[in-house]
């Protein structure tokens, strides 16, 4: 039986980093946007940090003017991204626990703590058509807590598994894989769709792209890296070659 499509989400965040270190305007995270597109990429992805260290305001205003595919706004639940968030009205917003002394979104969403917070703050952008996500690690405790707060979609943080396979601590890594997977199934089977994202490499992306619960990747840092040597493009097109042999 053929599994359900997966969709690669490319997060253009790092290509704004390389740009805001010199303070010019290149290069442009639109352009990488566009050429992602042309790629084969599905959706691209886009972080506000609050600190706007990488995407600031205006690049969400371009993107959302030029590019065809859907943004996946990322963004930490306060009531400043909550109003640019309504401003745009992008596809979907993925929310994400943020803290500014971070390099990187270091873990998941408390959302068990916060569900009933996070259920009201998410009613308006529900109302305005945007699709809501949830960044959360496999804590079952967290899934609980998505589908009370009503979220159709959550995102698992993969991050760690992914830092273990890097670091060859092999073991470890396929403890952390075995409870992704739970929790990926968990998630599905309680009508959750699944996403994965954060650390993805041409390394560690087999084991999600072959789950057929999971049906988007959402992937930046290492795509962004790749590029230098290669270029977007063919970067881009190796991942998904990746992604469609893992699927099989
Ligand atoms: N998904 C989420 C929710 C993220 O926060 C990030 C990092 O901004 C990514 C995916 C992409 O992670 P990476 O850049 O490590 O591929």
């Amino acid at each position: 039986m053929t599994k359900p499509p997966l969709r690669l989400g490319v997060n253009i965040d790092h290509v704004a980093t390389l740009r805001n270190a010199r303070g010019g305007d290149y290069p442009d995270p639109l352009r990488a946007a566009l050429m992602a597109e042309a790629a084969g990429a599905d959706g691209i992805t886009a972080h506000l940090r609050e600190d706007r260290r990488h995407i600031r305001d205006d690049d969400i205003a371009r993107l959302m003017e030029g590019i065809a595919l859907p943004l996946n706004f990322e963004m930490a639940a306060t009531a400043e991204m909550q109003q640019i968030a309504l401003l745009h009205r992008p596809h979907a917003v993925c929310l994400v626990p943020e803290r500014r002394e971070e390099r990187t979104t270091e873990g998941g969403l408390d959302v068990a703590g916060d569900a009933n917070r996070l259920r009201e703050f998410c009613a308006p952008l529900v109302d305005a058509g945007c699709r809501i996500s949830l960044f959360i690690g496999h804590d079952a405790r967290q899934i609980e807590a998505a589908l009370r707060v009503g979220a159709p979609v959550v995102e698992f943080h993969v991050g760690h598994y992914c830092d273990l396979v890097a670091e060859g601590r092999h073991d470890e890594a396929a403890r952390e894989l075995a409870q992704l997977e739970r929790a990926i199934r968990d998630a599905h089977g309680a009508g959750i769709e699944v996403h994965c994202g954060h650390g993805i490499s041409y390394d560690t992306v087999a084991p999600f792209a072959a789950m057929e619960e999971v049906r988007e990747l959402n992937i930046g840092h290492f795509l962004i890296c790749e590029a230098v040597f290669t270029g977007l493009g063919p970067a881009i097109a190796e991942m998904r070659r990746l992604m469609d042999d893992a699927r099989g």
